[in-house]
């Protein structure tokens, strides 16, 4: 199984060396071993119809900055050209134009590629026009890891749907927005105390505002909602409201009433909004830490929750790995038939 990898940071590389790392057990397993053929990041590609040696790659891009040369074609072009069968798409995600990713999908689409990625961009713009294009070039598109980072909440959504009806869906999808709250309520400190601690641990970015805003959640909860088939909206039908302005006052008041303040996102038929709520603390929903955690609230058989870490590069690219084994099987089982 021929890949084309774009994007090669935390992600892209975490998924290199576990697929190199896993493969006599992809052979053994699941009858199938990948071959990376080509390795795009932002100033260039490399290159190799036999297969790429990742963990050389990995090394050059440690001590240069770089996969290889710049190739004079774009990446779109590359991903096109190359005969490969899953584009591996890990580039940023940008909420406002999806781009470069989006452009890499479609690009990957046309050609008759199927898709796995976890980059939020593009789903939360264009969900539905991606999954029509997939469809029209009879291709899959996979992104588990766009959600949950490792923990398989997508997968465990559409299985509480199946015979059965998601009518809503609630959840705690920011693992920085939840430290900072959790934070705040433990330890008494300020919004801006929790938020560079946040940072000094690694778990905020340096520019934090499409956490803090509630962007983030809202794209997840976006996918999410598509996924299941409970809204077609886009990100910009999201009612947003971030953490920015909850005082430690508040987090202390809710603390003391056996309560927490939580950014929740919710999705029903009704719409789609992500704000700081109240819920319960024994709620099972009210996760702390960097914790993610999503209630699925099914018609007949009744409420599930799935706890666990929300990202982290080996976390991400293990759902990748899932997502390309899924491809794997249902191409075997195709020209079974
Ligand atoms: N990290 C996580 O825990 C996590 C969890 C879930 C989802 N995600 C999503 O996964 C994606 C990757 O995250 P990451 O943490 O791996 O990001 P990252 O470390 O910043 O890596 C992004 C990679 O994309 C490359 N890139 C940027 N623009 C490009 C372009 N125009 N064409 C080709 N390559 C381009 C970058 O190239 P250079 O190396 O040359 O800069 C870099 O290699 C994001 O969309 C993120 O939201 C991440």
């Amino acid at each position: 199984m021929r890949l084309v990898l774009a994007g090669f940071g935390v992600v892209g590389q975490s998924f290199a060396q576990l697929v190199k790392e896993k493969t006599p057990d992809l052979a053994a397993k699941y009858g199938f071993v990948p071959r990376v053929v080509a390795i795009i990041d932002s100033s260039g590609a490399v290159m190799d119809e036999k297969g790429l040696d990742v963990a050389r790659v990995v090394t050059k891009k440690r001590k240069t900055g770089k996969v290889g040369q710049t190739s004079g074609l774009g990446a779109r072009e590359i991903i096109a050209r190359t005969e490969a069968d899953v584009l591996i798409e890990t580039t940023p995600t940008d909420f406002k134009s999806g781009e470069p990713g989006l452009g890499h999908i479609k690009s990957a689409f046309i050609s008759k590629k199927h898709v796995v990625t976890c980059n939020k961009g593009p789903l939360g713009i264009a969900f539905q026009a991606l999954q029509e294009l997939a469809r029209h070039n009879s291709v899959q598109f996979r992104y588990s890891g766009a959600v949950g980072g490792g923990t398989p909440i997508l997968d465990f959504g559409k299985t509480c749907s199946t015979g059965d009806d998601v009518t809503r869906v609630t959840g705690i999808l920011n693992g920085t927005c939840n430290f900072i709250l959790t934070k705040m309520e433990r330890e008494r400190v300020s919004f801006a105390d929790a938020l560079a601690e946040a940072q000094r641990e690694g778990y905020a970015e340096r520019d934090p505002t499409l956490d803090i805003n509630g962007y983030d959640s809202a794209v997840k909860l976006v996918i999410m909602a598509n996924h299941l088939g409970l809204s077609k909206a886009t990100v910009r039908e999201v009612n947003v409201r971030g953490i920015q302005d909850v005082s430690a006052e508040k987090a202390w008041a809710a603390a003391e009433k056996g309560e927490a303040i939580r950014l929740i996102a919710v999705a029903d038929k009704s719409g789609l909004s992500v704000q700081p709520s109240t819920i319960a603390r024994d709620d099972p929903l009210c996760v702390t830490g960097t914790y993610n955690a999503v209630k699925f609230h099914c018609k007949d058989s009744g409420d599930k929750v799935i706890v666990g870490r929300g990202a982290g590069g080996p976390e991400t690219a293990s759902s990748l790995l899932r997502d390309l084994i899924e491809i794997r099987g249902s191409m075997s089982e195709a020209t079974e038939q």
